[in-house]
């Protein structure tokens, strides 16, 4: 029994800031943000909208691409960082919405590695029998976590959503492995300080900008690329499979040089790696799913192919999975 993906879909807010807009807020430029990073626009969120409002058009997306009716679907797992709520889960607002009557719901926060913690999990209860149907979305709204005066960071966010739907199938398509890892120990270098438990809500709070995105651009870099190779590496080995099987590498799109760097190293050629981190930034647990269901609209995956998928975040949280469409 395996999880095969039978629908895709994704959302992406209508409006669109470029690096000129960034140039208006903060002392940055449309060069050095492309030359660093490679994003030259991203997506913004409506006033009026939500995370839950993003998934659950992604969801709707991919149920009607899959031919599925809400009350089919068996369980709802929401990769996000940035929910509705800080509870409930984000991930019961779209059961609501969408009417998905029989699922059970829950949320995954494991930040820019979210999406592959989701589908590894969902895999699983699919894989025990514990569940046929799985909606597997990433959602985020990072344009309300970060610091719009901090250049370091808010130049690297956008805001999107998207989302998968697997089906328990007899076949030899579908998820074929998930790796994945954490490491607290690098918690400091990329995370969002308040409001939780640690730092209750505070004026004193608020003033040292505690409820936005913190991040040690440079540290991550090179853990990231070390952790997306080797994890990478790790999910074609375990398949018995090398760098040329793969028809699509579909990576987290953080940063258009650490996607770089990363399928150097992996011996990938730039027709097998997909890359939309030009148009939309870094979504952070949104990004895989929005990359797959483009991919697929883009006739890039073909019954039988190699998809190899990795990702590495905040936690600091990594992981791979190598999927047969
Ligand atoms: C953030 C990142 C783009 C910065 O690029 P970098 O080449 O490492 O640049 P540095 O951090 O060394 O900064 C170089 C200079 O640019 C400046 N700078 C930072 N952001 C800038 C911006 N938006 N515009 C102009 N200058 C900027 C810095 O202040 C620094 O100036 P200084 O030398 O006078 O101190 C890069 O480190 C990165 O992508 N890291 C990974 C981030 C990431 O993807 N995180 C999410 C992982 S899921």
């Amino acid at each position: 029994m395996k999880a095969r993906i039978i629908g895709t879909g994704s959302y992406l807010p209508e409006k669109i800031m470029t690096n000129y807009d960034l140039e208006k807020l903060v002392d940055t430029s449309h060069e050095w943000i492309v030359t660093r990073t490679g994003i030259e626009e991203r997506r913004i969120i409506a006033d009026d909208q939500s995370t839950s409002d993003m998934a659950t058009i992604a969801a709707q997306r991919a149920m009607e691409m899959a031919g599925v009716k809400p009350a089919e679907i068996d369980l709802i797992v929401l990769a996000t960082i940035t929910g509705d709520y800080p509870w409930p889960a984000t991930a019961c607002v779209v059961q609501a919405n969408i009417g998905a009557k029989n699922a059970f719901a829950y949320d995954v926060s494991a930040a820019c590695s979210g999406f592959l913690y989701a589908l590894s999990s969902a895999n699983d209860f699919i894989r025990a029998g514990s569940g046929k149907k799985a909606l597997v979305i990433g959602a985020e709204t990072l344009s309300r976590a970060v610091d719009w005066t901090d250049r370091n960071t808010c130049v690297l966010f956008g805001d999107g959503a998207g989302a998968v739907l697997l089906d328990a199938q007899e076949s030899d398509s579908g998820v074929l492995s998930c790796h994945l890892y954490s490491d607290g120990n690098y918690l400091e270098l990329l995370y969002q300080p308040g409001f939780g438990a640690k730092h209750p809500p505070s004026v004193e709070g608020i003033e040292a900008k505690l409820p936005y995105l913190k991040m040690q651009g440079n540290e991550v870099f090179k853990v990231a690329v070390r952790s997306l190779t080797e994890v990478s590496k790790e999910a074609l080995k375990a398949n018995g499979f090398g760098s040329a099987d793969v028809a699509q590498f579909i990576p987290h799109q953080a940063n258009l040089r650490i996607l770089e760097a990363t399928t150097k190293r992996l011996k990938l050629t730039e027709k097998q790696s997909f890359i939309n981190v030009n148009k939309y930034g870094n979504t952070s647990g949104a990004t895989i799913p929005i990359a797959i269901d483009e991919a697929y609209h883009q006739g890039l995956l073909k019954e039988g192919d190699l998809i190899l998928s990795a990702a590495f975040g905040g936690g600091f949280t990594w992981g791979s999975t190598l999927i047969r469409w």
